[in-house]
């Protein structure tokens, strides 16, 4: 099928590639003329695991293209996807100008009936923007064209978006025209093999889903964060607990994973977006808040235990101490790093007059333009060099490569001999006996 997506973001590439990959026809449109170029040439912007290779080969096969050209675009697709940025508005709601500016510029060129098709996460209303928003601009041109507009949200996790993308769990399509629902059919069908993971439902419904499942991933996480801080109150271990829970099917091992709060593009934007989505509809979303608080407080749990242990000691606290910082995505396997915790502690710190050294296998990059140049932050090349002349270390990203660090070295490196571990990767008794001082989340230590 001739497919059409407008963003080049992590959800629109990877679509539009996995999509290429099955045989299908894509033209991927963005209006960032750097990006497109060089998209076109093999440069993809973003780290995701397999995705390079991917664009490359589908490209050269002639069956990805990119394009700032939007009539060209528009005329391409028996579908049409809308895959732009929703960033969240300085009150937490989503901002749809992105959305709507495309659904404008899909109603200026449509010449033939098409579905258009909402990936990006939307509140709930939006496919009626949308088809409003078309249907207007349809009407200045005089144009009487048919077209659906359908909800089918992206469930793909950044480091694993290839994978999730080419083998969904489900795939959920919302529309009112069951003939919408056909074509999406037949355009998923390559990723819906042995058996049916099409879950059909209304638009409205579709587009809540997904805010409800992350909602409810994020509800996890800060419940796990929470019971961890109560924990660390009683001297128990958080991770005795997660282990005493996780095999209860109802519960189960994923997301229960205590840490330094959640981050990205997604958790925190869409927690905060259905809050105010219920807002508006003069309904508190109570537990909504309570998640987003949770989270918003374990984000400087770390330093509070930096803070702990240094305000207990003889001298002068945190100033003037360097701190190596290991990982700074929002998690592994990711360059990503918006939300990210790191983000919090790195300020914490300065704020309190320490320096960081600080290693993430792929964030360096973005860790420059985030932070820019000063004087108290080092961007290092490696793990162990984060260590050079640091006093301790603090892990905030579980990076696999930071999983079984030789103890021993890190204990002649560090000058106070202290480990913070913000993701509870070490055995605390290991650690300790290597002549280190160790704080995990909800560790009673
Ligand atoms: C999330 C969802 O998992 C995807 O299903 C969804 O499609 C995506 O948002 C989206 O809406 O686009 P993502 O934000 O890429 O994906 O990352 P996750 O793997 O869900 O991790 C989010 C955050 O939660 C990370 O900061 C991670 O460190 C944290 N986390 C995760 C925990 O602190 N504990 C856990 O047990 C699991």
């Amino acid at each position: 099928m001739r497919v059409t997506i407008f963003g080049t973001g992590y959800v629109g590439l990877v679509t539009g590639t996995c999509l290429a990959e099955v045989g299908h026809d894509v033209v991927c449109v963005d209006i960032d003329a750097a990006k497109v170029d060089g998209l076109a040439r093999g440069v993809v912007p973003i780290y995701e695991p397999g995705l390079a290779p991917m664009v490359k080969a589908n490209h050269a096969a002639g069956r990805l293209h990119f394009t700032t050209d939007a009539a060209r675009a528009v005329a391409h697709g028996d579908v049409v996807f809308i895959a732009v940025g929703t960033p969240p508005d300085d009150d937490g709601s989503a901002d749809l100008q992105y959305v709507l500016a495309v659904a404008r510029t899909i109603g200026q060129h449509l010449a033939r009936p098409v579905v258009v098709v909402d990936k990006s996460t939307v509140p709930v209303g939006t496919a009626d923007k949308v088809r409003t928003t078309i249907a207007t601009t349809l009407a200045e041109r005089g144009a009487d064209i048919a077209f659906d507009v359908v909800s089918n949200p992206e469930f793909l996790k950044e480091g694993a978006a290839v994978e999730d993308c080419m083998r969904p769990d489900r795939i959920v399509i919302g529309a009112d025209n069951p003939a919408a629902v056909e074509k999406l059919r037949r355009l998923y069908a390559p990723f819906n093999r042995n058996h049916d993971r099409i879950v059909a439902m209304d638009v409205r419904s579709a587009e809540l889903t997904k805010y409800a499942a992350n909602a409810m991933l994020a509800t996890k996480i800060s419940f796990m964060n929470e019971i961890a801080n109560i924990a660390e109150k009683v001297g128990a271990d958080i991770e005795m607990v997660r282990h005493g829970i996780g095999s209860d099917p109802r519960i189960g091992w994923h997301f229960i994973y205590p840490g330094a709060g959640y981050g990205g593009s997604c958790f925190p934007k869409d927690v905060q977006a259905l809050a105010k989505t219920a807002q508006q509809h003069d309904y508190e979303a109570r537990l909504l808040n309570a998640v987003e608080a949770v989270n918003d407080a374990q984000k400087g749990h770390l330093f509070e235990l930096v803070q702990r242990h240094y305000d207990a000691g003889e001298d002068e606290g945190v100033r003037g101490r360097t701190f190596a910082v290991w990982g700074l995505a929002f998690k592994p396997d990711t360059d990503d790093m918006r939300e990210a915790s790191s983000r919090r502690l790195l300020q914490q710190l300065w704020d309190a007059g320490a320096r960081v050294r600080a290693y993430d296998p792929e964030a360096r990059h973005e860790a420059a333009r985030v932070f820019g140049e000063r004087p108290d932050l080092v961007l290092c090349d490696s793990a162990g060099a984060a260590l050079e002349g640091a006093d301790a270390l603090i892990v905030v990203t579980e990076w696999k490569q930071f999983r079984s660090p030789d103890f021993a070295a890190l204990h002649a490196a560090l000058g106070d001999a202290v480990v913070f571990d913000g993701r509870n990767l070490y055995d605390p008794a290991e650690v300790e006996a290597a002549g280190l001082a160790y704080y995990g989340i909800g560790r009673g230590r």
